[in-house]
């Protein structure tokens, strides 16, 4: 058995300024410092981002996936730059951390969680996408894309190693339960749930000889909480190139102007726009919903970069094209579709509302 590489790509919303737009520097700091007295000891490499008012723990090490030590550390910053953010008065100051006990994974906690192992290749390529103001689900078209579409992947035609195309581990967050759907043979039936992406969402995309491609974090906040407690704002790590979709197959899914759940409170459709790191940061109507995508290379579990895969004007079209989707969707105000349907206004603040006004209701005659 040769070795094997873990990223772990590990994220909270720990409290941000001003309001919920984005992380505080010396708060990332602090978390970096910290992750860097772990390298050489649990950790081989490390590196601190955002993205909007979500800090982003990346980390290479050799314990494979769910390992405790390293869900403890990831737990243990949180915990101290939590607070850090409430002595700064931070808004949302620990807003993730929805449990003051560690139990041995922080999955289920609050914290966003998505993990990968593999044996490294000759070169191994790997984007990591990061996500605000929406929910896990949000990846779901973008993988499809990616590894099901022709029209996307010229990979999946001309390239023999992977014609025989892969099989997506989709997850029924509400039932928790899982399936495998196998493509493309079975992209019809793929599609009849991973079209509804608040409730079916892809975990994992391997290759069929095995080989991992991607894995995202599904972690549904106020579905552990049962109540609103901020959006997901999930992540996702994809493996490119040799026998796998090619940076720029992957990439290119996001010059469509393509519309998530998410967004002010939570309640709202709005664009997904592919941003660089200098415009991660939410602002109008608390968003729009913004996907980073920083990508390196992993040489022995070292991360070699970042590259900020959107800051390039390749990417200009789809930005004016997600702000003129945001102006059509905010002029329908507090109207469906800009919000969101009442099943899932359900963990919003909107039954409050309703509540007020139970007894006020009569019957309509027959
Ligand atoms: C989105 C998000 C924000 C808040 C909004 C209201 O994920 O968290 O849009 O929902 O700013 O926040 P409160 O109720 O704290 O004033
Ligand atoms: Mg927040
Ligand atoms: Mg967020």
């Amino acid at each position: 058995m040769m070795p094997t590489t873990t990223i772990s790509l590990i994220k909270a919303d720990i409290g941000s300024f001003p309001g919920h737009s984005r992380t505080h520097p010396k708060i990332l700091e602090k978390a970096a410092r910290m992750l860097k007295e772990e390298e050489g000891k649990l950790l081989i490499d490390s590196f601190v981002t955002h993205c909007g008012d979500d800090m982003e723990l990346i980390m290479t090490h050799t314990r494979g996936e769910d390992d405790e030590k390293i869900h403890a550390l990831a737990w243990k910053v949180f915990s101290e730059c939590t607070k850090m953010a409430k002595e700064m008065k931070l808004y949302g100051a620990g807003q993730d951390i929805l449990s003051e006990a560690f139990s041995g994974n922080v999955k289920g906690m609050g914290p966003g969680v998505a993990e990968m192992e593999f044996e490294e290749r000759g070169s191994d390529p790997v984007l990591l996408f990061m996500a605000d103001k929406t929910e896990p689900g949000a990846w779901n078209f973008y993988l499809y894309k990616m590894f099901a579409d022709p029209f996307n992947t010229p990979g999946l035609v001309i390239d023999p190693t992977m014609h025989e195309g892969f099989i997506f581990e989709v997850h029924d967050v509400m039932e928790k339960r899982k399936i495998e759907f196998r493509t493309p043979e079975e992209i019809y039936s793929l599609l009849a749930y991973i079209g509804a992406p608040s409730r079916y969402v892809i975990k994992y995309v391997r290759r069929k000889d095995g080989v991992v491609a991607a894995s995202t974090s599904t972690q549904r906040l106020s579905l552990i909480a049962g109540k609103y407690v901020g959006k997901d704002d999930p992540v996702m790590i994809v493996r490119g190139q040799s026998g796998l979709p090619a940076v720029g197959e992957i990439l290119d899914p996001f010059a469509i102007p393509f519309i998530v759940a998410g967004w002010m409170r939570g309640s709202h459709h709005g664009p997904f726009m592919p941003v660089g790191l200098p415009d991660a940061n939410c602002t109008r109507f608390d968003g729009p919903p913004r996907v980073l995508c920083l990508g390196f290379q992993v040489c022995n579990g070292k991360l070699i970069g970042p590259a900020d895969m959107f800051d390039d004007p390749a990417f200009d079209r789809v930005r004016d094209r997600c702000n003129e989707l945001a102006d059509i969707l905010r002029a329908h105000g507090p109207f469906e579709p800009h919000r969101l349907s009442l099943d899932e206004m359900e963990y919003t603040t909107l039954p409050n509302v309703e509540k007020q006004f139970r007894d006020r209701w009569k019957p309509i005659p027959e």
